[in-house]
């Protein structure tokens, strides 16, 4: 039997859980974590809140409360998410612990005592008015490496490369929105290039891991390890533990990860063994496996490796990380700022949080970005779960107490349909096994609605509603069947529904302490059934439209900004405005912006050229032959080398640019507006 160490990236407590969390660190881990206890492994599931670092602190300043109070806000909001979907640790602590405090600081004087620490003057950017230096998220920019607006000071959310603040294109102050200027300080780097070779041999030993992870890596490594500060200006945080300079705080992912153990040591404490942790982090079999979002590759399977490589205590390196892609909405990334989200309590409120299990086991984004969208969410829960796995549990329920008193024999022989039915069962157990072993959760839930479908179709093919009438054994054999194809779902299935399938379970008089084991030794005994409800009740059509609805809304009032009402202007003014209609007739891309389209109009005759900043809306080619109304007498002016002679009207709706584009056949090419 091995040990195991299951983490999931701990999440920042400076906001409520969305399904984007859930579907890439959460679930997975859970459904992982419960199939490796059905097969009684023995397996800790660690987790806690990541308390420090600027987000917290920015959201503290916003509302004028102290960091403490956001960290414990969202502890619990957080808390209560995981409750309502069923994520069950063993611990869920706090970065914000004395015990937490502690190791890290202790983890940083190992570092250092064994030469793995620098101090050096580096530049950093500075807000003046603020009088602040600005770390990480304290502020943002154009991403030097791949041009995502909106990357933060450590890293970009788009390519998920980490950024030296100082490289930032357009860098603002999250605060005031000020452009920040270059100052030196000093900080504390982890001399990372010291771990090369030692990271090399070890990555080396990992071509099992995932695909995504292991590109991620070999790229990391390609462009060359470099030293990294870890230590930042900051007032909330943990100190430096270096006499002088408690002024300065542990770089927030110097000591997140660290968090993984104190997490574990206050589990031992709690479980009365205070040294009980140890049996789990020093012992070399121990598997220690990550769970984590793509954005958290490099520090989990480089950085935290070399900070446990630098410690003077032998403590297991990962085993694996399994990370995830993104979840999408709706088509579009998912973003807390613009409300375009769904909240897991939000969710977990209006429908069962076992459906959201569900249904994003079934999308889970394992090898790519996935997408979750409303009509879909209610299409698996009536199709997979209640018109297959429900209607099976419905029929052989509702069979065997109407005209066996619920009641039945174990058949003395077994036909070959039914065998066939037991042989593709047992292969699927298997599937699933490997599924659940590799976190396949996606296929295996496939697989597993696959059987309950294969248990259907026996069921129709040997209509014992008919058969009832003339062989009453024969049809009771079918039921049989079908009740072992139940209780080999209830188990396969408990990872992603622990509480409907013991509710199934239950109501088919099958004992409660169940493990993997029962699934190979079969059921021999007369079955009884109990009392039966339906497992699952569909979504109505309007359920899902409140939800739609909600969704749009949400975004809105979010982006909906206060009408600032311009001075009044002369008709003369207006009237110096030369508004016509034109025609697109050829549209190209300017090599060097990411944000213009070089286009030509048609103006009955005359042709005129236009530079417009629709670049990320529009692709060219759905350009071509749209009117438009352009103004004509604008100062021409020239961008990115190009002369500009006019504008084209367009509405800004939120962060879209929308033509107003003219479908009208009477409106000629060149009519004047007025
Ligand atoms: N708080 C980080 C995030 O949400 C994850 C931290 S994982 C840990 O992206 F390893 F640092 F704990
Ligand atoms: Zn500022």
């Amino acid at each position: 039997m091995s040990k195991y160490i299951v983490t999931s990236a701990l999440p920042y407590a400076n906001g409520k859980l969305h399904i984007g969390h859930l579907a890439g660190a959460y679930l997975p881990a859970d459904i992982f974590v419960r199939f490796l206890k059905l097969k009684n492994e023995d397996v800790i599931y660690i987790c806690g809140t990541d308390e420090h670092g600027a987000p917290i602190s920015i959201k503290a300043e916003a509302e004028g409360v102290s960091p403490k109070d956001i960290a414990n806000r969202y502890h619990e909001k957080i808390k209560e998410g995981f409750d309502a979907v069923g994520i069950e640790f063993d611990n869920f602590s706090g970065t914000d612990r004395q015990i937490h405090y502690k190791l890290s600081q202790d983890f940083f004087k190992d570092l250092d005592k064994n030469g793995f620490i620098s101090i050096k003057t580096s530049k950093q950017l500075y807000c003046e008015h603020d009088k602040k230096f600005l770390a990480d998220r304290y502020v943002e920019g154009i991403c030097p490496f791949c041009g995502y607006e909106g990357a933060r000071g450590d890293q970009c959310d788009n390519c998920g490369k980490l950024i030296d603040a100082t490289a930032l294109i357009e860098p603002k102050c999250m605060i005031c929105g000020n452009t920040p200027v270059v100052k030196e300080t000093t900080h504390w780097f982890l001399d990372l290039p010291k771990f090369g070779d030692k990271l090399k041999n070890w990555i080396g030993t990992k071509s099992f891991w995932k695909d995504n992870v292991h590109k991620f890596i070999m790229s990391w490594l390609e462009s060359g390890l470099i030293e990294r500060a870890i230590t930042r200006d900051l007032k909330w945080g943990i100190p430096l533990p270096i006499e002088g300079n408690d002024d300065k705080v542990l770089y927030v992912w110097f000591e997140a990860p660290i968090g993984y153990i104190s997490s574990t040591i206050e589990w031992a404490k709690n479980q009365g063994d205070d040294d009980l942790w140890k049996k789990y982090w020093m012992d070399e079999n121990t598997k220690l496996i990550h769970f984590i979002g793509k954005d958290n590759i490099p520090f989990h399977t480089i950085i935290w490796p070399a900070l446990l490589m630098g410690q003077d205590k032998n403590f297991v390196l990962p085993y694996d990380v399994p990370a995830n892609e993104y979840l999408n909405l709706e088509g579009k990334q998912l973003s807390t700022s613009r409300n375009w989200a769904i909240w897991v309590d939000e969710i977990a409120k209006d429908f069962d949080g076992e459906y959201v299990r569900y249904y994003l086991a079934a999308n889970a984004p394992e090898t790519k970005d996935s997408d979750f969208v409303w009509k879909d969410f209610q299409n698996s829960i009536n199709n997979d779960l209640a018109n297959v796995l429900g209607n099976l549990a419905n029929r052989v329920f509702t069979f065997i107490a109407k005209f066996y008193d619920g009641k039945i024999s174990k058949y003395s022989e077994v036909s070959d349909s039914a065998l066939e039915l037991l042989n593709s069962a047992k292969k699927i157990i298997r599937e699933v096994e490997t599924c659940y072993q590799n976190y396949k959760v996606r296929k295996a839930t496939k697989l597993i609605i696959d059987l309950a479908r294969l248990g259907n179709k026996y069921f129709d093919e040997r209509k014992p509603w008919k058969m009832v009438k003339e062989n009453k054994e024969g049809a009771s054999e079918t039921l049989y069947v079908c009740y072992q194809i139940l209780e080999i779902i209830s188990i396969l299935f408990t990872p992603v529904f622990p509480k409907k399938m013991s509710k199934l379970r239950a109501s088919m008089n099958l004992k409660s302490d169940f493990n993997w084991d029962d699934l190979c030794t079969e059921i021999t005994d007369d079955v009884t059934i109990g009392e039966f409800k339906p497992l699952f009740t569909k979504i109505e059509d309007k359920e899902i439209d409140t939800q739609i609805e909600k969704l749009f809304a949400n975004l809105k009032s979010k982006k909906k900004e206060k009408i600032v009402h311009k001075e009044d202007i002369e008709f003369d003014d207006f009237e110096k405005m030369e508004l016509r209609i034109v025609k697109i007739i050829e549209v190209e891309k300017i090599k060097k912006s990411k944000k213009l389209l070089k286009i030509l109009v048609d103006l009955d005759g005359e042709k005129r050229t236009v530079l417009s900043g629709i670049a990320k809306n529009y692709k060219p080619k759905d350009l071509i032959g749209k009117k438009v109304v352009m103004l004509i007498n604008l100062k021409p002016k020239k961008m990115m080398g190009e002369l500009s002679q006019g504008m084209i009207l367009a509405a800004t709706n939120g962060d879209k640019l929308s033509l107003l584009t003219l479908d009208r056949e009477d409106l000629d090419i060149g009519s004047p507006i007025s």
